[in-house]
This record gives structure tokens, C-alpha cells and sequence, in this order.
């Protein structure tokens, strides 16, 4: 029996997580389940995995989900412990009751309990990639240090960890992380300043949380998905190759030194990295459909256009800079895709954004989860007055 800890579990990662549970409740049980505002669907979380703890990230939080739990008709005697905040989040992650937690808070308000989690030396089943943005040096430090297990959940990650059990390490030149190409694959750069948040939610593959679809849309999440397989992998960013492949099947490809390249494929279906996360070095039925191999099918392979998607180029370039470049690159992002999401800039800015926020915060090595938010704050601060200023006339700029 595993007893976990889910940080972000009402959101897409999270219910995913908790249908993997749901179906082999024989093996696991929640010791923790840690939300945000969504108290409606924590309540109910609640009510069916009976958790010792509930986090929710404010105090009036932790009220709504009281009166939701009464509500409910949930006896006293069957609340779990509420608490609200980060330090609930960290214990919850770092009790000794747990032995897994699954990273899947959006952005770096997941990064301290991660850290935490992983200089417990837990298994910790990564989703928060944006804790390895932010904090790639301090979090693989604790891993290393503390002997954690990272097993990414991130599907091409997933792949390329699966891949690399098939042979040496030292004998792998390249890895192949594939990405869908987003809703905008085949716009043009000129419709690409008319393109609403409507049409960027409209993922063709994959159906996750508004801030990664957008970064989808952008190829924001591919570029962050190249710097966390350089700190997952232990690979220099000229070695991790992005290619479009729009069915979304085949996840990653490694390549060996004689050109030999093995690649992951299942089916689009988050449960599957989540299901192997929990239960690596083994393997259980999943409840997701094998491929038909009797069915003829198509895969396409195309490189990505850096020229209409630069923020892909971006990722690169902060990865190889090194230091808090990637820290201030995740959080100009966050800005610029909420004030996206809330039509205050248009899609084409959000690159602008992101580009100029770091040439304003200058690259510094942040030693500490303190001195990462430090930098974190400092970014926010400046990604907003460039939105402010590029969104003052109440027009929506490209
Ligand atoms: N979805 C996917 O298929 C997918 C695939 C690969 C990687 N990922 C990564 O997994 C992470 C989660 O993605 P998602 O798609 O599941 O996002 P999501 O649906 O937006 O869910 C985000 C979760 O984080 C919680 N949260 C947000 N702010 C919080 C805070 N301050 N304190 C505590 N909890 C907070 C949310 O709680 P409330 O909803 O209760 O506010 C929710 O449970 C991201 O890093 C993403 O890049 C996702």
C-alpha cells in the first residue's frame, strides 16, 4: 500500500491522478489532497478518498470548504484536518505518513513543497514543471542529495524515461521530444495578432488546465519542456530536439550514438505517465484504449517554425544562459498568458512581453526557495508594467 499526497488535485492532473487511484484503491491511499479555490470539487475529493489533510491556499478557503463539507452531510468525525497556505502545503508533502506525492500545482506556487518533498527523499511524481523552471538547480540538488525519485509525469519526459531503460545513458546522442503544434499549427503570423483566448483553449490533442494550453498554443510549454528535460536527463540543451508531430502518439524518441532511435508510444491519455509514475519499475493494465494496429494510420514529422513560435527559441537561449533566466522567462509567461486569457494584450504581445522582461531582470544564481521567489516577484513585477503599458489605450495590441 502507497500513501500519497496529491498537490493540485482538483486540477486536470490532479482528477487524472485521483481516476488512476479510483480504479487500484487496493494499492494507494490519500494521506493528502491540496487545491487552490476549487473548494466544490475538493469537498467532494474529500468525500471519496477520505484524506487525513485538505489544503486549500487561503483562510476563507478553508471556511467555503467547512460549509461545503456540512453541506454535504459529512459528520464531523470524517473531516479530514483543513488547512490552508504554503507551510500546510510543505507538510503535507513532507509528512513521514507519505511516501509519494505527485507535484501538480500550477506554476511555482508548487515549487517549496516539491523541494521539500524531494529533501524527504519521497517519490515524487512530477507534473509542476514549472518548479524545474524555476528552481531546476535547487530541486535536482535535494533529488541527488537526498536520493528522491523524480519520475516525470510530463508525457514526453515519461517517454524518454521510458526509452532510456532500454540502454546506456552514455550511449545517447539526442533526445526527440514531440509536440502537437498547438491549434495554430498552420496559422499564418498576420491572423496570429486576431486569435482569442476561445480559439487558443481549443488544444487538438490534449484537453489540460488553461495556463499550459496556452503555453501550447504558444510553444512556451515545449520550451519549458526542453529546459526540464535538460535538469530531468542531464542533457545540454543543443541535445534535446523539439519536432511537431501533430497526432500526439508518439511522445518521445531517444537516439543512440549509431543513429539508432527507440521511441515511446500510447495513447493520449495523461493517465498513463501518471499510472507509471506510481508504479515504476512495474507495469498494470491501464484504462486507456491500446493502439489498433489493424487501423492504417498517418504520423507526420515536421520541425517547429521558431519564426511565428519564438518563445520556443526563447527557452533555449535561458537554458543556455543558465541561472535565473528560465525563473524570470516562467513568470513573464504567467503574467503575459493571464493578461491574454483576460484580453488585455493579444496573443502576438505575449512573446514581447516575455522577451522584454528579460532583458529588464538580470540573470543572478538563486541558491535558496526564498531567493528563487525573490526573482519570481521581481519578474511578475516588471511582466506587469509591460502589460500595463501595452494595454493602457483598452485596445488589445498584436
Ligand atoms: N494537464 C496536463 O495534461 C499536463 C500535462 C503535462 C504537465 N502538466 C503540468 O501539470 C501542472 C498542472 O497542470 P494542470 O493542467 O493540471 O493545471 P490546472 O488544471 O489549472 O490545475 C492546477 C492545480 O493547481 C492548483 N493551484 C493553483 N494555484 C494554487 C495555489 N496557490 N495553491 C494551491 N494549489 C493551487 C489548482 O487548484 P484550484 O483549481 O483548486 O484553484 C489546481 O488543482 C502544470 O505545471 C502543467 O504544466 C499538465
Amino acid at each position: 500500500m502507497k500513501t500519497l499526497t496529491v498537490l493540485g488535485s482538483t486540477g486536470s492532473i490532479g482528477t487524472n491522478t485521483l481516476d488512476v487511484i479510483r480504479r487500484n484503491r487496493h494499492a494507494y491511499e490519500v494521506y493528502g489532497l491540496v487545491a487552490g479555490r476549487n473548494v466544490e470539487a475538493l469537498a467532494s475529493q474529500i468525500v471519496e478518498f477520505s484524506p487525513k489533510v485538505a489544503v486549500v491556499a487561503t483562510s476563507d478557503g478553508v471556511a467555503h470548504l467547512s460549509n461545503r463539507l456540512t453541506g454535504l452531510g459529512l459528520s464531523k468525525r470524517q473531516w479530514p484536518e483543513l488547512l490552508w497556505g504554503n507551510s500546510a502545503r510543505v507538510q503535507v508533502a513532507t509528512s513521514a505518513e507519505v511516501d509519494t506525492v505527485i507535484s501538480a500545482i500550477v506554476g511555482v506556487a508548487g515549487l517549496e513543497a516539491t523541494y521539500e518533498a524531494a529533501r524527504r527523499g519521497k517519490r515524487i511524481g512530477l507534473a509542476n514543471k514549472e518548479a524545474l523552471v524555476s528552481g531546476g538547480n535547487l530541486l535536482m540538488r535535494a533529488v541527488a542529495e537526498h536520493g528522491a525519485e523524480l519520475l516525470p509525469i510530463d508525457s514526453e519526459h515519461n517517454g524518454v524515461h521510458q526509452c532510456l531503460r532500454a540502454g546506456n545513458r552514455g550511449e545517447v546522442t539526442k533526445l526527440l521530444l514531440t509536440a502537437s503544434g498547438g491549434p495554430f499549427r498552420d496559422t499564418p503570423r498576420e491572423a496570429l495578432a486576431r486569435v482569442t483566448p476561445e480559439q487558443a483553449l481549443n488544444h487538438p490533442t490534449w484537453r489540460m488546465g488553461n495556463r499550459i494550453t496556452i503555453d501550447s498554443a504558444t510553444l512556451m510549454n515545449k520550451g519549458f519542456e526542453v529546459i526540464e528535460a535538460c535538469w530531468l536527463f542531464g542533457f545540454a540543451p543543443s541535445q534535446v530536439q523539439v519536432v511537431v508531430h501533430p497526432q500526439s502518439t508518439v511522445h518521445a524518441m531517444i537516439e543512440y550514438s549509431d543513429g539508432s532511435v527507440l521511441a515511446q508510444i500510447s495513447a493520449t491519455d495523461m493517465r498513463m505517465p501518471i499510472q507509471y509514475a506510481l508504479t515504476y519499475p512495474d507495469r498494470c493494465e491501464a484504462p486507456v484504449p491500446k493502439i489498433d494496429w489493424n487501423q492504417a494510420r498517418r504520423w507526420e514529422f515536421l520541425p517547429p517554425d521558431t519564426q511565428r513560435f519564438p518563445l520556443l527559441q526563447l527557452a533555449y537561449e535561458c537554458q543556455e544562459a543558465g541561472g535565473s533566466a528560465t525563473c524570470t522567462l516562467n513568470e513573464a509567461d504567467e503574467v503575459a498568458v493571464e493578461a491574454f486569457l483576460q484580453e488585455r494584450i493579444g496573443f502576438l504581445t505575449i512573446s514581447e512581453v516575455v522577451r522584454e522582461t528579460l532583458t529588464r531582470v538580470p540573470v543572478r544564481t538563486a541558491r535558496t526557495v526564498d531567493e528563487v521567489l525573490g526573482i519570481d516577484g521581481e519578474s511578475r513585477r516588471v511582466a506587469r508594467e509591460l502589460v500595463a503599458a501595452r494595454s493602457t489605450a483598452g485596445a488589445v495590441t498584436a
